[in-house]
Formats: C-alpha cells, sequence, structure tokens
C-alpha cells in the first residue's frame, strides 16, 4: 500500500466489449418525431443508439465481450463470474450461467448476477478487488450487459442503447490498478425503475438528473473523508453516461460545489476522451461507466501512472467513486481496433426497423419456438423451448474467437 492508499498490485487487466448487429441514428428518431436534431447531438449529446437484433440480448453480447478476454488468457485461476444486468432475462437463473456454458468454461466456477440499475457493474468490480485481494491467485471475470429500453415515444427512448463489457480482474493489472478509497451514496428516490411486469423502464426524467447531481455531491464528500485525492490530481474523470452530456453537467456540479473553475475547456479536458463510444452506443447501462473507460484508454495521449477518476450511478439510487491509476504499458494490451470495429460494423436502420426489432418479445406460452438469425455476433439466442432459452454459438464461428 502506497501512501495514497494505492493497491498497486489488483485491479483490471483485461477489457473487451460488445455491441449490437444494428444501430439507429438519432436523425432517424428526429425525423420520425420532428425533433431538433440539436437537441439530440448538441443538448444530450447523442449520435445514435445500438439495436439488438431479435437473437441477440444481454446474454449474446455478454459472451460476445467476454470470449476474447477468455480466449487471450484462459480460464486457469477464475474461480467466479460476477455478471451485472439491470435488464436481466430470468428472476432465478443467473444470466452468466448461460455465459459460462457458451464460452466452455470448467464447472469449478461460481457465477453469480448481480443489480442495482447501471451501478450494479461497479460493485461487481469492487466485489471482484475484495475476492482476488483474499487470494491473488485468483481472477474474477466481471461482465456488465444491459439493454436500456423505454417506451416508445418517450422522452427515454432517445437515451436507448445496448452493450455488454467483460473484464478480467486480478493481481499485477495490465490496464489500471484500482485504489482502495471510495465514496459510497445511497438515497431512496424513484427516478427512474423497472417493475417486474414491465419490459420498458419508467422515469422521472429531471428527477433522475437532480437525484444523479446529488449521489455526485455525495459520493464526493465521502471520498475525501476517506483519504481520497484532490479533484485537480485526475487526469480524466469515466462518469456513468445515461447520454454523454449528463457526464459534463455531473462534472460541472462537481466542480461547482468543490468551488473551481467550471469553463468548457477545462471540463472537456478531462472528459473529452470519454465519450466516443457512449454517445454512438447509448445508454448500456451497467457498461456504460466502462464504456467511457475503453473509449479513453482507445482514444488518449498516453495516461501511464496518470490517475482516472470512476463515478458509477445508479437510479434508484447508489452511487461510487474511486480512483484508478493506468499502469505502464497498457497500450500492448487495450483492444482498439476490436473495439472501433464493433461499432463500425453494426448496420443502419431507420426508425420504423427499430420499432419493429423494438416490439419483437418471445412467446411465453411454453411453446418450441425458434429465432430467426440475424445477428452477426458470435452466439445467438435460437429459440425457446418449455419456457428455457436455447443459446447457440453460431455455424462456422469457434467457440472461442
Ligand atoms: N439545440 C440544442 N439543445 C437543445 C435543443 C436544441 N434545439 N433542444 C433542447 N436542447 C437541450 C435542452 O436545453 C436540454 O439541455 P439541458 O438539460 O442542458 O438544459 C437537453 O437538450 C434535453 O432537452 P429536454 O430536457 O427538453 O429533453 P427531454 O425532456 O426530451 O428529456 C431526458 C431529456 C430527461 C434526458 C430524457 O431523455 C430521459 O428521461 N432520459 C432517461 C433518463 C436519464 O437518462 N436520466 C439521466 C440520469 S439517471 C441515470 O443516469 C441512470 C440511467 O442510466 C437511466
Amino acid at each position: 500500500m502506497t501512501g495514497n492508499g494505492v493497491s498497486g498490485t489488483v485491479g483490471i487487466h483485461d477489457l473487451s466489449f460488445a455491441t449490437t448487429r444494428f444501430v439507429l441514428p438519432h436523425t432517424e428518431l428526429a425525423l420520425h418525431n420532428g425533433a431538433d436534431i440539436a437537441k439530440y447531438h448538441i443538448g444530450i449529446g447523442q449520435r445514435a443508439m445500438s439495436v439488438p437484433a431479435v437473437d441477440e440480448d444481454i446474454v449474446t453480447m455478454a459472451a460476445a465481450a467476454a470470449a476474447p478476454v477468455v480466449a487471450r488468457h484462459g480460464t486457469d485461476g477464475i474461480r467466479t463470474v460476477v455478471l451485472a444486468t439491470e435488464s436481466s432475462i430470468d428472476q432465478a437463473k443467473a444470466a452468466g450461467v448461460y455465459v459460462h456454458s457458451l464460452l466452455g468454461m470448467p464447472s469449478a466456477i461460481r457465477v453469480v448476477e448481480l443489480k442495482q440499475a447501471c451501478y450494479a457493474g461497479t460493485a461487481a468490480l469492487q466485489f471482484a478487488l475484495g475476492l482476488v485481494h483474499r487470494d491473488p491467485a485468483q481472477r474474477v471475470l466481471v461482465i456488465a450487459t444491459d439493454v436500456a429500453k423505454y417506451d416508445p415515444d418517450s422522452p427515454g427512448e432517445a437515451t436507448q442503447g445496448a452493450a455488454a463489457v467483460a473484464m478480467l480482474v486480478s493481481a499485477d493489472p495490465a490496464l489500471v490498478r484500482v485504489e482502495e478509497p471510495s465514496g459510497l451514496f445511497t438515497a431512496d428516490v424513484m427516478d427512474f425503475w423497472r417493475p417486474n411486469y414491465r419490459e420498458a423502464a419508467l422515469v422521472d426524467g429531471q428527477e433522475s438528473i437532480s437525484a444523479y447531481l446529488q449521489a455526485v455531491e455525495g459520493v464526493w464528500k465521502d471520498y475525501r473523508e476517506k483519504g481520497g485525492r484532490a479533484l485537480g490530481e485526475f487526469a480524466a474523470f469515466c462518469y456513468h453516461q445515461p447520454f454523454t452530456k449528463m457526464a459534463y453537467k455531473a462534472h460541472r456540479h462537481l466542480l461547482h460545489c468543490c468551488g473551481e473553475d467550471t469553463d468548457d475547456a477545462v471540463v472537456d479536458r478531462v472528459l473529452g476522451r470519454t465519450t466516443a463510444y457512449n454517445t454512438v452506443i447509448g445508454n448500456s447501462c451497467t457498461a456504460s461507466v466502462y464504456l467511457a473507460l475503453a473509449a479513453l484508454l482507445d482514444d488518449a495521449d498516453d495516461l501511464s501512472g496518470r490517475p482516472v477518476g470512476f463515478l458509477s450511478y445508479g437510479s434508484g439510487s447508489v452511487a461510487e467513486f474511486f480512483a484508478g491509476t493506468v499502469v505502464p504499458g497498457y497500450r500492448e494490451h487495450l483492444r482498439t481496433a476490436a473495439h472501433r470495429e464493433a461499432v463500425f460494423r453494426r448496420r443502419p436502420i431507420d426508425y420504423a426497423a427499430c420499432r419493429e426489432l423494438r416490439a419483437h418479445s418471445l412467446p411465453a406460452d411454453g411453446g418450441d419456438h425458434l429465432v430467426p438469425t440475424q445477428t452477426e455476433g458470435p452466439y445467438r439466442l435460437a429459440g425457446i423451448s418449455r419456457h428455457k432459452r436455447l443459446y447457440e454459438a453460431r455455424c462456422g464461428l469457434s467457440r472461442h474467437p
């Protein structure tokens, strides 16, 4: 442990993300609802949203994100898989068990699913760090995977999206060493929620923004009280980005609370490199803050040895602020080309096609139903039979691409 509370040997060793087959540009949404496109491009900072094919879901995206991690590092020492999601497909069985099976992982592994809106990916990361601290020979596969769905023609519709991030947490990490102090905040608010009987989330948009800002204040106060770094030490901040403008609102709020300069240039310098993926993928909920990290590592100038702040917010609400130091040599371990390819290979669709895909749901009659092949990803939802979801690796593709 260093004087700054850096637990130098534990953190994120590898990071890979996957998204969907289709993409809806916000220009198409604006054509449908008559909104000024500047409201989306400038007002909320979004240009496009990922839309799952009928045979894609949180499991297929999670497996697609995790497969390259398992292919590079193998499964030795992985005794835990934690999958975080707020768009769960089953009330009992953990989605990670399907992922474990698709990836052909050994049976001597515990698999569990975590939920607390968009925050749960960070809970998964923190629990993984704890396990590795306890036994540094172990590695933990953390997966954050979500499909954000709001009612058609609601204000939230512009902030839909979908993606999965897989991270290998280990001792002596190659990418980011996670530091020990965390700032924590919980408040019982109804800003965004999804009752079990609904597919789409309910949200009070303005209340959700206020609740996020209140949480920013709360986590920062606690972080500093726990001995965390000063604001000026950070090279960048990865915020949860339900829409990328939210990161700017949040950081300005933090600067204002700390009595600091809130100039555009100051804010842009520490946020500008964190938005490239979220602005074209949309809200990926639990994955969003780690897509911000992926963008930062893939896009920024060399960050070796520099501290990065992470602010994770999940409606309802729970939030956490923590810091990580970027490990010298990290650039050799990045997956920049694959990440950009995942974004650029999506097929653009118009609003009517998006609405049709969104309306698709699996029959709930207990019969046998096949799902048409649409995805070009490595794994697909093949059908449902007697209420059991059936997943498969796509024909001709190896299980471990
Ligand atoms: N040119 C430029 N800017 C424009 C514009 C134009 N022509 N028209 C509007 N704008 C700006 C507005 O001024 C506004 O910016 P400010 O907030 O900085 O003032 C922005 O565009 C959005 O405009 P509105 O507030 O009028 O938009 P809206 O009523 O349609 O709702 C929203 C926006 C509340 C974010 C809505 O999309 C929503 O409910 N989203 C889901 C909830 C959400 O993402 N909340 C974030 C915090 S909660 C969280 O983080 C957890 C989570 O993942 C859900």
